[in-house]
């Protein structure tokens, strides 16, 4: 079988492409569980797990001596910006130093590998107004996160062009679905709101927070569909050495997702309004023509998501 290496896979977006992929691959996943969980990955076949960081230098020269790969998703990252602000050289090392050592390694010892996919985020365009954001539009990096991300989106095309080793870059939207983990205040709204929800419905005294209106709005792109796209720009042979926003093409406002998501639970959620976070963005959308020239075809539009996300909960009204 052939092997697939999935860094950060024990993560939100990584488990579930690990679970997609293992029905073809060996599945090899290096995640140090910071935000990842083992049960992500409960019953998925053909799994090798490393618990390791990313920046763990000689466990990576490791895995990427003893084995080669077909593909490798380099998801692994400090996802919070706010942690970003705070610890700066901490976070630089496993959003950028990973990437650039995971870089050499693969240009020294990968001679098989058909793409090294990078996650970056929609976090590069910064407050730049214009929308939607093509991956054209003018790129305002405001946090190490996202200068992080775009210096190492940057290295990874680069190495397409300058050693000829075939990568792709993402830049994701506003990833939610199934095993987003809901436990930090930076983790995406959704889960957060949905957790609350289903708390209120097993009768906890609990609120939601919305910081600002509530009217801002954001590209919110289902998972699943998030994993096709993945596999499209792996696949894809005019996909190397180019980046591809990951969305819907569509917004959504968060007052919008409250109502849906209260309703369809029927929680009732009492909603709380507190000042706009700092540096938060009125609003946020993708053009996704570019990975749709690619064949991609989402299926999943915010309702249909959000439906399907509920029901995984099991716990649909
Ligand atoms: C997202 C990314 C972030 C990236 C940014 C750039 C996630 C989790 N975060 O941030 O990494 O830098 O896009 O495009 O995908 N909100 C509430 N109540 C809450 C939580 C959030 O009102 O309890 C609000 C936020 O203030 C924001 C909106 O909901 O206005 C969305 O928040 P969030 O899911 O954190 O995503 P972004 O801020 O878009």
């Amino acid at each position: 079988m052939e092997k697939v290496l999935i860094t950060g896979g024990a993560g939100f977006i990584g488990s579930n492409l690990a679970r997609e992929l293992s029905e073809e691959y060996e599945i090899y996943i290096v995640d140090d569980f910071s935000m990842g969980n083992i049960e992500n990955l409960s019953g998925i076949p053909n799994l090798f797990l490393e618990k390791a960081s990313v920046i763990d230098k000689k466990i990576m020269r490791r895995i990427l001596t003893k084995n080669q790969f077909t593909y490798i998703f380099h998801l692994a990252a400090i996802a919070s910006v706010a942690d970003s602000v705070e610890r700066p050289l901490e976070t630089h090392l496993v959003n950028f130093q990973s990437v650039l050592n995971l870089l050499e390694l693969v240009r020294e010892k990968q001679t098989k590998l058909k793409r090294l996919v990078f996650s970056s985020s929609a976090a590069v365009y910064g407050d730049e107004p214009t929308l939607p954001k093509s991956e054209e539009s003018v790129i305002r990096p405001l946090t190490p996160y996202a200068i992080d991300k775009f210096a190492a989106e940057k290295y990874v095309l680069a190495y397409s062009n300058l050693y000829g080793v075939p990568t792709s870059a993402v830049r994701f939207f506003n990833v939610y679905g199934p095993k987003q983990n809901p436990n930090s205040p930076y983790s995406g709204v959704i889960s957060i709101l949905l957790d609350r929800c289903q708390r209120r419905v097993k009768g906890e005294e609990i609120n939601f927070t919305i910081f600002g209106t509530g009217n801002q709005s954001r590209d919110f792109v289902y998972v699943s569909d998030v994993v096709s796209a993945l596999k499209v720009v792996s696949e894809s042979n005019d996909s190397v050495g180019e980046v591809y926003n990951i969305g819907t093409g569509k917004a959504t406002s968060l007052n919008e997702l409250v109502k849906f998501i209260s309703t369809i639970t029927n929680s009732n959620i009492p909603i709380e309004y507190k000042e706009a976070r700092e540096g938060d963005i009125p609003d946020s959308i993708a053009d996704i023509t570019k990975l749709r020239e690619l064949g991609y075809k989402g299926k999943y539009d915010v309702e249909k998501g959000l439906t399907e996300y509920i029901g995984s909960y099991g716990k649909k009204s």
